[in-house]
């Protein structure tokens, strides 16, 4: 039986009749396509990749360090995570997300990893589904949970007292504003507004307490973007590069379940459109001083260790952790292991053992990635 198939997975009450009922029930069935699509059909990268593979990273014959002593932990904004890893934003609004949000809070916090929460919006619109995303803070007392909103809802509008509500929604840690206009341009009902966004971002920036982190969702930041950014205020850059899960894919998917012909055409152009995900760590973290995440297309602790090595602090997985928290508690524990023991295996053959030293390992950059920067002004 599918995960989709199962019954009862989340709360009663979620279904319940509400003032915007409408409106609610076009965002679920949204949230609910956005984790079915890309579980049920191929949604990654197609002729595009990470360029993680053109990063070369030399074997250590002597490490001088025991296995079992190598320390994968780190610091992020000012609090301490048991490794260099974050679950990223995904979901909530449905009663399949409630259960997701509640298998990958509980891993979260027994490994002490970060987590996202996919966009808020649907929390703010009914009451009723507040608690498909604050279930992740109830099983996770003490990780570092991360609020999320679109950069496209902020340029609508959205007032700082909506925010507050989404931050508190979760007693988030830090908050995630993700820039998605490749998303926004192909999805049938999308909202390609982002007029004035980076104006709003500076403003919330000065007017909420905890750190904002802006992300991309899959085509990447550039240096440029990163620099416009730091002048807003926000705290920490999540790449989320091409190579990994593609909304351009989803939305053109959602499209043609909608005989939506321009938009699927659009998607079917743009599905491997972005930066990819170690070249845009290099972009970055060389042109701005904040903390980066490194996401997008990262599927295991080998990458996860180049991204660290080309300057990123921390890495964050979507689809993987999505994939595995659909199938059972069992088996997202014994994924999270595996990219732990995955991490701490690279470190121990190229001698690092730690984050500080790994960060500190010499690589080379070869073929395209090498080519793309070389040319690069
Ligand atoms: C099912 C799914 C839902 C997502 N929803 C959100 C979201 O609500 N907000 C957000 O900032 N990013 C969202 N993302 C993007 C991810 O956080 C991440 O940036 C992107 O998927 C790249 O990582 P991956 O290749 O490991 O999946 C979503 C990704 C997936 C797979």
């Amino acid at each position: 039986m599918s995960f989709f198939d199962e019954e009862n997975t989340g709360q009663d009450n979620m279904n319940l009749p509400d003032e915007n009922e409408d409106f609610v029930e076009q965002i679920k069935k949204r949230k609910r396509e956005g984790i079915e699509i890309p579980l049920k059909e191929n949604t990654q990268g197609m002729k595009n990749s990470t360029y993680l593979e053109y990063v070369k990273l030399f074997h250590n014959a002597l490490p001088e360090l025991d296995f079992e002593e190598i320390d994968i932990s780190t610091t992020f904004l000012g609090k301490s995570f048991s490794a260099p890893l974050i679950i990223d934003s995904m979901t909530g609004g449905t009663d399949e997300a409630f259960l997701i949000n509640k298998r990958l809070g509980q891993v979260a916090e027994k490994y002490g990893l970060g987590m996202g929460l996919g966009s808020q919006r649907a929390g703010l619109k009914s009451e009723k589904l507040v608690e498909s995303y604050s279930i992740a803070r109830d099983v996770a007392p003490n990780a570092f949970l991360i609020a999320n909103i679109g950069g496209a809802q902020l340029s609508e509008g959205l007032s700082t007292s909506d925010i507050l509500k989404i931050i508190k929604m979760i007693d988030a840690n830090a908050l995630a504003i993700h820039l998605n206009p490749l998303q926004e341009l192909i999805q049938p009902e999308g909202e390609p507004r982002f007029k004035g966004i980076l104006k709003k971002i500076a403003i919330l920036a000065n007017d909420i307490e905890i750190p904002i982190i802006v992300k991309e969702v899959g085509s990447g930041i550039s240096a440029d973007v990163a620099l416009r950014l730091e002048s807003s205020g926000i705290k920490s850059i999540n790449v989320a590069g091409s190579g990994g899960t593609s909304w351009a894919g989803i939305e053109k998917i959602r499209a043609d379940q909608q005989n939506e012909h321009i938009k699927s055409r659009l998607g079917e152009l743009f599905w491997d459109w972005g930066i990819p995900t170690a070249l845009s760590i290099l972009l970055v973290s060389k042109s701005v001083r904040m903390p980066i995440i490194a996401s997008g297309g990262l599927r295991n602790g080998l990458e996860i260790a180049k991204c660290l090595i080309l300057g990123s602090d921390l890495c964050a997985m979507a689809f993987p952790f999505l994939k595995k928290a659909s199938q059972s508690e069992e088996e997202l524990e014994r994924f999270t292991k595996l990219i732990l023991t995955e991490i701490k295996s690279t470190m121990f053959l190229l001698g690092a053992g730690n984050i500080k030293s790994l960060k500190n390992t010499r690589y080379i950059l070869t073929d395209k990635l090498a080519s793309v920067i070389g040319n690069y002004e």
